[in-house]
């Protein structure tokens, strides 16, 4: 696991941005993860920026959404998929972005096919990611399986409290989601975690130095071969003599 420490988010998204960049102009056919949240907000406008500077191009760039919630439709703004293209698939060129449709009707089978879809274009080879306060990556909550693939999740009460601030009352945060598992994250070529501020610092402390278990869902990252966290100095507070 490589720890870069930042001063702050801004720092943050740019070597983020530097390191997407880097990975598309370098390799063709990039299949990325992405994460929605308000961690990845500045890495998203700064690629959207990026592009428009004819810096970049996204053609040859297809992204799977991590996660999305079940219930509501793509056109509601609270909806990942609503997220996503606003703060960056509208803005740009890219190739083609899958995102689980949580008003499937058969939400297993929808499950299947994201891993099929995920394996017919080729893996993931850079899955970017950003951490909960409770170690969860994805909707992957404590106490997941290693070994899931693309699954239905009930949400902890802790993410539902902390998803409430998107919505006018914490009643109609979804209950479920469908995420990418662990082992689907495990097999991407290359992950890359971003975590900004104190609240993130426990998780981080737990996620990087903690015993790798299930309980906390991030630690399965220390078994990754190619895995990066980017952390401004509030997040890595709880790291000081590491
Ligand atoms: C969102 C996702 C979640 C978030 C995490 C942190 O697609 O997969 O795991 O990355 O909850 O959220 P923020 O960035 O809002 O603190």
């Amino acid at each position: 696991m490589n720890i870069i420490r930042v001063s702050d988010y801004t720092s943050m998204s740019t070597k983020a941005r530097d390191m997407v960049i880097d990975r598309i102009s370098n390799f063709s056919d990039m299949v990325l993860a992405i994460p929605t949240g308000n961690t990845p907000e500045m890495l998203y406008s700064l690629l959207v920026d990026t592009y428009k500077e004819e810096k970049v191009s996204f053609k040859d760039v297809v992204t799977f959404n991590l996660d999305e919630y079940v219930g509501i439709s793509p056109d509601n703004p609270q909806s990942y998929s609503y997220y996503m293209k606003e703060h960056l698939l509208k803005h740009i060129d890219i190739r083609r972005n899958y995102i689980p449709d949580g008003l499937a009707d058969d939400l297993e089978r929808e499950c299947a096919e994201y891993e099929d879809k995920i394996r017919e274009e080729g893996g993931i080879d850079l899955a970017i990611m950003g951490i909960g306060r409770n170690g969860h990556i994805g909707f992957n909550e404590p106490g997941t399986n290693f070994e899931s693939l693309t699954h239905v999740v009930e949400l902890s009460e802790d993410t539902i409290k902390a998803n409430a601030r998107f919505f006018p009352k914490e009643e109609e945060v979804p209950r479920r989601a469908i995420t990418m598992g662990i082992k689907t994250i495990m097999n991407a070529r290359e992950v890359l975690l971003l975590a900004s501020g104190k609240e993130k610092a426990e998780a981080i402390k737990k996620a990087v130095i903690g015993e790798v278990t299930e309980e906390l869902p991030a630690s399965a990252l220390q078994r990754h071969k190619h895995c990066t966290f980017i952390i401004d100095s509030d997040a890595a507070s709880l790291l000081k003599n590491w």
